[in-house]
């Protein structure tokens, strides 16, 4: 299986900004490209879109028939359906959940229509030409062996979690999840309890809700599977009279590492953010030229991600025996970020 790794958001952003194949392009010169996306829950999200729609413009030389599909399963499909109808080129699909996916690729394959999948995987089907996006179950133990570090390093030693995952099923909660649980069960943590958010703002700060009025006094750590679960939870634990960041009442853990969420990592409230890097459209693009080329386009491609946090608040940690570099949160490093 060929298998390419590490696409780094800068290198993401510069391959965006690849030459226009030609203003002047007939409308049936255009590539036909189907994109089902899972919907607009969260930052990290929109900063998907927007790179697929930049990437995949009519002045690159592609026609896009984009569906934002609301976090509705049955919808997506749906979609799906359409691009067969309309008889596109390719179909890129960013899975709302991992499984469910046979018949709808069979039909795919069947039209003879190549699928590239982004983002989350596809768990139960092999039926598509090739996936691009992140690997969650690292994101989930760098957080977690991060929490380990950190947590002797301030000599803490009982940590009672609670996590706020993202929409059931998806790979990014089923990766984040299995990684720190794994992380948790090795050090013998308390996780006190784990419910979807959804990946919103308002899922994140309805569990939180929830966990301050039935957990109260309870917890040091909590745990969200996206900025905006983050920041949601933290209007609930600001009306809670909880208090958190660093030297505070909890630790906050939190995933994508969006502008937003770095901004909370730089004003001491988010403790550390793992990235997840959603700039993965021009090596969606490379995977496409690859198979009108009539070639073998890499099987897997990974996105490389950072660990974020300030300067006080980076440890030295490992992951199976690899040591992880951290990113000091700086004014320059948020104006990078998407
Ligand atoms: O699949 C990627 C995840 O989905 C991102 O962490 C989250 O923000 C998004 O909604």
């Amino acid at each position: 299986m060929n298998k390419k790794v590490l696409v780094p958001v800068l290198a993401a952003a510069m391959a965006a900004a690849i030459m226009p194949v030609s203003s002047v392009m007939a409308e049936d010169e255009l590539i036909k490209v189907g994109f089902a996306q899972v919907g607009h829950e969260s930052d990290w999200r929109t900063a998907s879109t927007k790179s697929c729609q930049d990437v995949f413009s009519e002045e690159n030389g592609y026609d896009l028939s984009f569906v934002d599909c609301d976090n509705d399963e049955a919808a997506q499909k749906e979609a799906v359906r359409s691009f067969i109808e309309q008889d596109v080129d390719y179909i890129i699909i960013d899975p709302i959940i991992a499984t469910g996916w046979d018949t709808v690729l069979t039909e795919c394959d069947e039209a003879g229509i190549p699928v590239i999948v982004i983002d989350r995987t596809i768990d139960d089907s092999d039926k598509y030409a090739a996936w691009v996006g992140s690997n969650f179950k690292t994101e989930g133990l760098a957080a977690g062996e991060w929490l380990k570090a950190y947590a002797d390093a301030q000599g803490i030693e009982e940590i009672n979690a609670l996590v706020i995952s993202g929409t059931t099923g998806a790979s990014a909660q089923i990766g984040r999840s299995d990684g720190f649980n794994e992380v948790a069960e090795k050090y013998g943590w308390n996780v006190i309890d784990e419910q979807t958010g959804d990946f919103t703002e308002a899922g994140g700060q309805e569990v939180m809700e929830n966990y301050c009025k039935s957990y109260e006094g309870q917890f040091n750590v909590v745990v969200c599977q996206n900025d905006n679960e983050a920041f949601g939870a933290m209007t609930a634990m600001d009306n809670a009279g909880v208090t958190y960041g660093p030297g505070n009442d909890v630790i906050l853990i939190s995933f994508d590492a969006c502008t937003a969420g770095l901004e909370d990592v730089k004003a001491g409230k988010i403790t550390a953010d793992f990235e997840c890097n959603p700039l993965a459209a021009p090596f969606v693009e490379e995977v496409i030229q690859t198979l009108a080329a009539g070639e073998e386009p890499e099987s897997e491609v990974y996105m490389v991600e950072h660990w974020y946090a300030l300067a006080d608040q980076i440890v030295d940690f490992e992951i199976d025996g690899e040591a992880q570099e951290m990113t000091e949160v700086t004014d320059e490093v948020i104006e990078a970020q998407y």
